[in-house]
């Protein structure tokens, strides 16, 4: 049965949260929490709220050397409850990740997707097997499942941190970049996890998954370039040995998204890349959160 709530908070802002796992099936609810005093919960653009204190950031960039994927942890560490976020994990590193979070004495919360991924098998579904009250979160457009489904500008706060999402179509046609808030008390400089979508000096492949180069130039120029240049770039993976770079950077030194759209177009239309080789594996168990034939623990 869904529940939603509406409680005052200071200065008259509302917070909304609801029940567990009203949002995959009513889109409808934006606003979700695990309690109030966690001060965790997913916001539309629209509506806003009060930080109650400076957040501190905690970041850890972890590695997934297989498919060369990036896990990005992400933590309110002022705030008395520690909420953390995960940001990509890989089902084979889930121990690792717990293991950290554990030691700094985090609580996860959330763990997200950028896009259902093709090389590999997402992390959410075993975490919340692991991990009590961890939400699964994936945009609503890549048409997997997870407990919260984002829509475009929807914001993830853990404590008194934020990010929002920000559709970002062309590698898949579910792609979200995540960004880090836009405010005073937000890290500085800003910080931007871009998926697929802007890779460092690269970008995802744009020929399966509904992909798009069309779709990924217009993503990029219009959602990722438009950020501060000093924004730091973080993506999903890196084969080269890169950690992060900056939008200012990729704006000039890109090879691929520094051209303009028509060399863009022909650039990613000649790349002659192989099948991939888990694509058959990975994006059906991606579709319900890396567990094939569990779709009950969802
Ligand atoms: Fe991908």
């Amino acid at each position: 049965m869904l529940r939603q709530y509406k409680i005052a908070i200071p200065n008259a802002i509302l917070l909304r949260f609801t029940s567990y796992f009203p949002v995959r099936s009513l889109g409808l609810i934006r606003g979700f929490c695990s309690s109030p005093s966690m001060a965790t919960g997913i916001y539309s653009s629209s509506e806003a709220f009060a930080t109650t204190s400076p957040p501190k950031l905690l970041f850890r960039q972890l590695f997934e050397k297989e498919s060369s994927t990036y896990t990005y942890l992400i933590s309110d560490i002022a705030h008395p409850d520690k909420p953390a976020m995960l940001i990509d994990p890989v089902d084979t590193t889930v121990d690792r990740d717990i293991a950290v979070i554990n030691e700094l004495g985090l609580k996860l919360v959330y763990a997200l997707n950028t896009h259902c991924h093709a090389d590999h098998i997402t992390g959410t579904g075993v975490l919340k097997t692991k991990v009590p009250d961890v939400r699964s979160i994936i945009a609503r457009t890549s048409l997997a499942k997870a407990d919260i489904l984002l829509e475009k500008g929807d914001r993830i706060r853990v404590g008194n941190l934020y990010l929002e999402a920000r559709p970002t179509p062309g590698h898949t046609s579910g792609c979200i970049t995540y960004v880090t808030g836009d405010a005073p008390d937000q890290p500085q400089p800003m910080m931007a996890f871009t998926g697929d979508a802007l890779l460092i000096r690269g970008c995802g492949r744009t020929d399966f998954q509904g992909g798009s180069s069309e779709k990924l130039y217009k993503s990029v120029h219009s959602q990722i370039f438009t950020l501060p240049n000093d924004t730091l770039v973080y993506p999903a993976h890196d084969y080269k040995g890169y950690t992060v770079s900056t939008v200012g950077e990729e704006k000039l030194f890109n090879p691929r998204l520094s051209q303009d759209k028509e060399t863009f177009k022909n650039i990613m239309g000649n790349l002659n890349l192989p099948y991939p080789k888990l694509i058959d594996i990975a994006v059906p168990a991606n579709l319900v959160c890396g567990l094939q034939g569990q779709d009950s623990k969802i």
